[in-house]
């Protein structure tokens, strides 16, 4: 076997096995948000037990990304340490020079989410309930919808009930984009609702044209459909023509 060969075999083989360790010691490198956190038990505990198995964890999206803070900060043993060296560990990860913002409330959280939910902030930030939020007159955070830590799709209208006596209709229109014309459509789907009560019907099978369409599009969709169904009337007609 000549040099060359031998040489990168040996190289080959060290790659192959210090390969697999490295990526091993990455899996297994700590977060110190939720070393300590967990650690600290009750209600500090709290974020990260409902964050396990939400679809953040899923996707890797851990404390930092929406807190700030650095995250690599080695711990040690916590049970080992004393009240200072515990304090320092604890003000080195959660401090304002590494990014650590706190609680996001406000246009705070709006930022938060936005590094990643650029499109669905934007709808709710312009939206009726966004702005009565921002402006702390009570309007819900995306954290009263969707939680703060295990982020769900959440339940409508039982969602709402904390706020809203009347919650009819509420299934049928987009809550994180509630505009004027939300409420002229929602007045329109409520008037609906309130006749088919009245009539004792159940609601009807057919599928209904949606509120938006003014008069003039379902008379252009049902124009189309007399054209098309023209269309393939002389269809046949001419095939049956032909036949004869
Ligand atoms: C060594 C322990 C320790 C580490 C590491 C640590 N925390 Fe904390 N954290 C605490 C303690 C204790 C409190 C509650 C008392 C306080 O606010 O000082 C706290 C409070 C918080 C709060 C509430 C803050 C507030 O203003 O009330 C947030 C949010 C938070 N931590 C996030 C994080 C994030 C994100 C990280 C990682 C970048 C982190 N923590 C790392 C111990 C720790
Ligand atoms: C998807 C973004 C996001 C992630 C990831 C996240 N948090 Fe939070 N956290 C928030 C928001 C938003 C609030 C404010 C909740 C509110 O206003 O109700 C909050 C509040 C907190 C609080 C204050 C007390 C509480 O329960 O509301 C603590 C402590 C905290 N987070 C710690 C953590 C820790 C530890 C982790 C990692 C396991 C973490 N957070 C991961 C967004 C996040
Ligand atoms: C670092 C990026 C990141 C940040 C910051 C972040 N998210 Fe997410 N979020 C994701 C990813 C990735 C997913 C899963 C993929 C998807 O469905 O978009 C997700 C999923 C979700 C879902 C579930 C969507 C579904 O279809 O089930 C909700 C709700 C959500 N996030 C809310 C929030 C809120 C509220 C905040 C701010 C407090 C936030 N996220 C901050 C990355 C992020
Ligand atoms: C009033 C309750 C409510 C509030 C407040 C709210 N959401 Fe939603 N969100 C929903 C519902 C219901 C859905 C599912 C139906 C839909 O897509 O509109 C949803 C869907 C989502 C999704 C999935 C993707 C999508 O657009 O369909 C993300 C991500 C999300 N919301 C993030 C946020 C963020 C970030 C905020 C704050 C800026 C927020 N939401 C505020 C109720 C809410
Ligand atoms: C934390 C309280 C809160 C929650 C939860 C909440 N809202 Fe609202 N909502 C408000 C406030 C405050 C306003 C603005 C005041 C007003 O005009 O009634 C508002 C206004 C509205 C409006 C326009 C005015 C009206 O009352 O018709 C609609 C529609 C609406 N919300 C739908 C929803 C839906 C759908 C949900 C659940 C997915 C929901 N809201 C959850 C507080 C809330």
């Amino acid at each position: 076997m000549n040099n060359k060969k031998y040489v990168l075999m040996v190289f080959a083989a060290i790659v192959l096995f210090v390969y697999p360790l490295n990526v091993h010691a990455e899996s297994k490198k700590q977060n110190a948000c939720i070393t300590c956190h967990e650690f600290l038990g009750g209600a500090l505990a709290k974020p990260v037990l409902d964050w396990k198995g939400s679809i953040h964890q899923d996707n890797a999206v851990t404390c930092n990304y929406c807190h700030g803070g650095n995250a690599g900060v080695s711990l040690g043993d916590l049970s080992q340490l004393s009240q200072q060296q515990f304090a320092a560990k604890q003000a080195l990860a959660m401090s304002r020079s590494s990014g650590f913002i706190g609680i996001p409330t406000g246009q705070a959280m709006f930022d938060t989410c936005r590094k990643c939910h650029r499109e669905s902030v934007d709808r709710y930030a312009n939206s009726i309930m966004g702005k009565v939020y921002l402006d702390n007159k009570g309007g819900p955070s995306c954290a009263t919808c969707h939680n703060a830590h295990r982020n769900v799709i959440p339940a409508v209208p039982k969602v709402c009930e904390s706020c809203h006596k009347d919650t009819s209709g509420f299934d049928r229109i987009d809550p994180m984009n509630v505009t004027a014309v939300t409420i002229n459509t929602l007045s329109k789907i409520r008037i609906k609702i309130a006749e088919q009560k009245a009539r004792g019907d159940s609601p009807s099978l057919l599928p209904e044209f949606p509120e938006e369409l003014g008069a003039f599009q379902i008379g252009f969709v049902a124009f189309g459909a007399v054209f098309i169904l023209f269309i393939i009337g002389y269809i046949i007609y001419i095939i049956l023509e032909k036949r004869r």
